[in-house]
């Protein structure tokens, strides 16, 4: 390319991120300094033509990949066809398909129903809405650092502060939060082993101070934590949740939106502890990157509404559903199951040998491929790495050709949500950049 060229695109990206900085709000927070040109499978590329491997997968939105060609051949052909009618005034086919793969996709023998919306944050309310309406009961608990959106009744659920609560009070009534097992950092005098007792007796004590068992609607909760840092709770915590739920006829309502669409190996992570929802929230990867939310669950749940209480003007629009679609042909016809096997062999062997090598490493974990690096100062003390230095670390990493996004509660975690498509040398590829960088940083 010439130089006059990459000089004028040089400039309009530069226009861009000008007029990102003049035009758009900045609390719409900037992960990178890339200006996004297009994107293929596991690479982006921007306007300057550089190349970048996406360990970020939309915030893991795009666990079927950029442009895969069934996605966009879907999204071509519906957009000939119909964009929108809303679904409550004129009924299309696919918005009740991909309801049906969805409650398939349960594996319970109980009859499930489903509800489509636009984010995750609008199916959580939604699952709110439901379990209270069917339980006639008002409070509902969630864990401490959980992440379940933006919208006010989530930022209230939510368990994290910094950022996203800060300012934006006063909450909404009627929510209460237990703890939820950290296992790399449990309270004070208490072991790894000992933290599912614990969390499970807090959440009790809980119905004991703040509110009755009876009074509680449902309980919500991550399988894995995503924005917490992505935190797999101690065996047998949700077994416990369930049978805690089942005891006092609660709503256990289980947010998949980070973790499912086969992030952790299994089609929905609450499959590794063999327990069911009776709500389930959807959304990112459902429908590839375009904006589409679920709450699947119990019909006897879900028909507890009278019509209209439940939906919105966009909520399952027909070209996010052709998308979804297409996203399960993908995961039957692909085996992306397998891919995801195979992603998560790779990183959590790479990532336990950075564990050994680094000392800024503090814990190399994770699920199947949702996978993490908790960064420290010091891996006795466990002092989160400060968050300018992680930032430092991710800038790098993009400097260098690698798009890499960071949780938890104290901003120390880098974690993965590349594409489960991703293809074996990109992974290979962008986990040597994240090893150079982590090396020059560690020198
Ligand atoms: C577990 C979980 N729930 C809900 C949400 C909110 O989803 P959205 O950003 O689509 O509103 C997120 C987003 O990251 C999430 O990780």
């Amino acid at each position: 390319m010439g130089s006059r060229l990459k000089a004028q695109i040089r400039a309009s990206e530069n226009t861009a991120l000008k007029q990102r900085a003049k035009f758009v709000s900045s609390g719409v927070a900037a992960y990178s300094s890339i200006v996004v040109d297009h994107a293929q499978n596991a690479l982006i590329w921007d306007n300057d033509g550089k190349k970048y491997i996406d360990f970020a997968g939309g915030i893991g939105a795009l666990n079927v990949g950029h442009g895969h060609p069934k996605i966009i051949s879907a999204l071509q052909k519906q957009a000939a066809k119909l964009t929108h009618t809303s679904y409550h005034v004129a009924s299309y086919p696919d918005y009740a398909a991909v309801c049906e793969k969805l409650c398939r996709a349960i594996p319970s023998s109980v009859p499930q129903k489903a509800a489509l919306f636009n984010s995750g944050a609008e199916a959580v309310e939604n699952a709110v809405k439901l379990a209270r309406f069917f339980t006639r009961r008002s409070a509902v608990i969630s864990f401490g650092y959980a992440f379940h959106g933006r919208t006010l009744l989530c930022l209230t659920l939510n368990g994290r502060e910094k950022v996203l609560k800060s300012g934006f009070g006063p909450f909404a009534p009627g929510i209460y939060r237990a703890p939820f097992p950290y296992p790399y950092r449990p309270p004070s005098g208490l072991s790894p082993k000992n933290l599912t007792e614990y969390c499970l007796e807090e959440l009790k004590r809980l119905w004991k101070t703040e509110i009755s068992a009876d009074q509680t609607a449902a309980l919500i909760v991550e399988p894995v934590q995503g924005e917490g840092g992505f935190i797999v709770p101690t065996p047998g915590f949700l077994k416990g949740l369930r049978e805690l739920c089942d005891a006092h006829e609660i709503v256990l309502i289980i947010d998949e939106v980070q973790s499912g669409f086969g992030r952790t190996g299994k089609f929905w992570a609450f499959e590794h502890e063999e327990i069911l929802p009776d709500l389930l929230v959807v959304g990112k990867s459902l429908a590839a990157g375009m904006p589409l939310s679920a709450v699947v669950g119990r019909s006897e749940i879900m028909d507890a509404p009278p019509a209209g209480a439940i939906g919105g003007t966009y909520g399952g629009n027909p070209l996010s559903c052709a998308t979804a679609l297409a996203v399960f042909e993908i995961f039957e016809k692909e085996n992306i199951l397998k891919k995801a096997e195979s992603i998560a062999e790779t990183v959590q062997s790479r990532f336990n040998s950075f564990e050994k090598k680094f000392s800024i490493i503090g814990e190399s974990r994770g699920l199947g491929a949702m996978r993490a690096l908790e960064l420290v100062l010091d891996k006795k003390t466990k002092a989160p790495l400060p968050a300018n230095q992680v930032k430092q670390i991710i800038a790098e990493c993009e400097k260098k050709g690698l798009l890499l996004i960071k949780a938890g509660i104290f901003d120390n975690v880098l974690r993965t949500l590349m594409p489960l498509t991703i293809h074996p040398k990109d992974l290979t590829e962008g986990l040597n950049i994240l090893e150079e960088v982590l090396e020059d940083f560690c020198l």
